[in-house]
C-alpha cells in the first residue's frame, strides 16, 4: 500500500502567505508529476476554495471531522488535475467538528497520494495543533519582518517539542532592502531557507482571477519561486527554461 508524506504549512502570524504558498507548492508538485492532495485544514477561516474559485461542494473536511462522511468523499479534482479537500466556508459547519478525527482522515489520504499538502491556521491554538501534530514534515511560512519571524520562532519551538521535522522556511512577500535580510531570518530561526518568494502583484491578480498563480502566471517571479521550492522539496533540478519570446528578446538585445 502507498504511504505518502504529510507536509503541513504553518506560521505563527496570520496573513504571511500560507494559503498562497500551500496552493502553489501543491500545484507545482502536481505539475512535476507527483500525486498530490491539497487539504484545507484552516477550519475557522478556510480560504483554499475561495482562491481556487471552487464551487460550493456537498462534502468537506468538516463533514469528515464530524464523522458524517469518509475522507475520500471530500476529495475533488480542480480543473488543473490537482486533488483538493476543501473546508466548509459556512460558520455553522464548525459545530460538532472533532479535531481528533483528522488523524484517521489524513492517514487515508496518505494511502492515495505521494504528498499531502496541508494549509493550516496561524497561531498555536487547537486548530493549528490539529495539523502540526500529524505532520511528517513542516514548512514554516514567514515574512521578513520581526513580528512574523518572532511568531514563527514560537511555532518552531512548539514543533520541536512535538519532535516534528522542520524541512525549512519559506520567506514570502520579500520587498527589498528596508526589511530583515533573508540571512537574518535564517539566523533567528536556525532553520534552512527553502525558498524566497518576492512581493509580486501577480499573486493578488491570480486570486482575483480565481486561478492558481503557477498555472495562470507561470513566468511571474513568485510562480518561479514556488516552482523552485517544489523542485527542491522532491530533490529535482529546477529547470527554469525561458519562454520563446524571452529567448528571442534576450537574443535581440545582444
Ligand atoms: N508574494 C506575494 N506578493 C504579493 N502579495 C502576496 C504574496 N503572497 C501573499 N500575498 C497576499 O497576502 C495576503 C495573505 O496571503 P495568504 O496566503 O492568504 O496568507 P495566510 O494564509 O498566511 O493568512 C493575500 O491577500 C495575498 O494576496
Ligand atoms: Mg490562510
Amino acid at each position: 500500500m502507498k504511504r505518502g508524506k504529510l507536509v503541513v504549512l504553518t506560521s505563527g502570524k496570520g496573513g504571511t502567505g500560507k494559503t498562497v504558498s500551500s496552493i502553489n507548492i501543491a500545484a507545482a508538485l502536481h505539475a512535476l508529476g507527483k500525486n498530490v492532495v491539497l487539504v484545507d485544514a484552516n477550519l475557522t477561516t478556510p480560504n483554499v476554495s475561495l482562491h481556487l474559485g471552487a464551487p460550493v461542494v456537498p462534502t468537506t473536511l468538516n463533514h469528515v471531522l464530524r464523522g458524517n462522511k469518509r475522507v475520500n468523499q471530500a476529495v475533488y479534482e480542480h480543473h488543473s488535475g490537482l486533488k483538493v479537500v476543501p473546508a466548509s466556508i459556512s460558520v455553522d459547519a464548525l459545530r460538532k467538528v472533532r479535531p481528533e478525527k483528522f488523524r484517521g482522515a489524513v492517514k487515508k489520504l496518505k494511502n492515495i497520494a505521494d504528498l499531502v499538502i496541508v494549509d493550516s491556521s496561524a497561531g498555536l491554538g487547537k486548530e493549528a495543533l490539529m495539523a502540526i501534530q500529524h505532520a511528517d514534515e513542516l514548512l514554516v511560512v514567514t515574512n521578513p519582518e520581526i513580528p512574523a519571524v518572532t511568531d514563527a520562532l514560537k511555532t518552531i519551538k512548539l514543533a520541536e517539542k512535538l519532535k516534528k521535522k522542520i524541512v525549512g522556511v519559506v520567506v514570502t512577500r520579500r520587498r527589498g532592502r528596508k526589511e530583515m535580510s533573508v540571512k537574518n531570518v535564517a539566523y533567528m530561526l536556525e532553520k534552512p531557507i527553502i525558498g524566497v518568494v518576492p512581493e509580486d502583484e501577480s499573486v493578488p491578480e491570480s486570486i482575483m482571477l480565481r486561478d492558481i498563480l503557477v498555472n495562470c502566471k507561470p513566468r511571474s517571479k513568485a510562480a518561479r519561486s514556488y516552482k523552485r521550492i517544489a523542485s527542491r522539496m522532491v530533490g529535482e533540478k529546477f529547470l527554469d527554461k525561458p519562454g520563446f519570446f524571452e529567448s528571442l528578446f534576450s537574443w535581440m538585445k545582444r
